[in-house]
């Protein structure tokens, strides 16, 4: 959908567990309106929702109630052939904890989420080493992953997140097993890429990085508190 004035809305999302006969609540009647080219951080504490908001807006996760419209479209409804075409296409994923294959090299996982695109394997090729380049990492093209530093390996994550031609990077806790000067520079990539026009969504535990979003909102008990929008 052309020029909608959101990318993103969530409207009265709740994800609800059961727990031994109880029910619980991990997003309550959360609301969340993100225009396109916003830079967001979602902090909170430990237990409060974060990764679960993450995972819906990214689409790896459903919610319960209330509806989560990406682009104009509702991708809380959608079958899950259809939900992993939208990550296919839409959204760029990054955790902390990298989640690459150690034993691939940057190129093979860099490549791994084109398996559904309609490339070519030289249009693939062409593609990971764009990406590569893109966040610094062109001089280790034939590295295995489990031979890189952990920064280096956020970076492949992120080369990886950007082979599908994102709108949308959201990122859970990027730097949380990086030292802060790695963290800082992984946050001044996340950066140049939102610049470069792709909505961004971080999770994060630490105030300073958070303060380097357009807008910070905060979520405690699955309900968002604070700034909001
Ligand atoms: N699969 C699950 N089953 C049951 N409870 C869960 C599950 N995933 C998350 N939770 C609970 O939901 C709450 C929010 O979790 P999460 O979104 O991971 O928080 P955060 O990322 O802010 O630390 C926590 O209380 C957590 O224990
Ligand atoms: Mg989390």
């Amino acid at each position: 959908m052309a020029d909608a004035e959101y990318v993103i809305e969530l409207t009265n999302v709740t994800r609800t567990y059961k727990l031994g006969g109880e029910t619980f609540n991990a997003l309550d009647n959360v609301s969340l309106s993100v225009k396109p080219g916003e830079f967001i951080a979602i902090i909170g504490p430990s237990g409060s929702g974060k990764s679960t908001l993450a995972n819906i807006i990214g689409g790896l996760d459903r919610p319960d109630n209330g509806t989560v419209l990406v682009d104009g479209n509702d991708i809380s409804k959608l079958h899950d052939g259809q939900l992993s075409a939208y990550r296919n296409h839409h959204i760029g994923f990054v955790f902390q904890s990298f989640n690459l294959q150690g034993n691939n090299t940057t190129m093979e996982n860099v490549m791994l989420p084109l398996v559904f695109a309609k490339l070519s394997r030289k249009e693939r090729n062409a593609r990971a080493i764009e990406c590569l380049q893109s966040v610094g990492l062109g001089d280790r093209l034939k590295h295995k992953t489990n031979q890189l530093s952990g920064g280096q390996r956020q970076r492949v994550a992120i080369a990886r997140a950007l082979a599908v031609k994102p709108s949308i990077i959201v990122a859970d806790e990027p730097t949380g097993n990086l030292d802060s000067a790695r963290g800082q520079e992984i946050m001044s990539l996340l950066h140049k890429l939102n610049k470069e026009g792709i909505t961004l969504l971080i999770i994060t535990h630490d105030q300073s990085l958070a303060n380097q979003a357009h807008r910070i909102v905060e979520i405690r008990d699955g309900k968002l508190t604070g700034r909001r929008g």
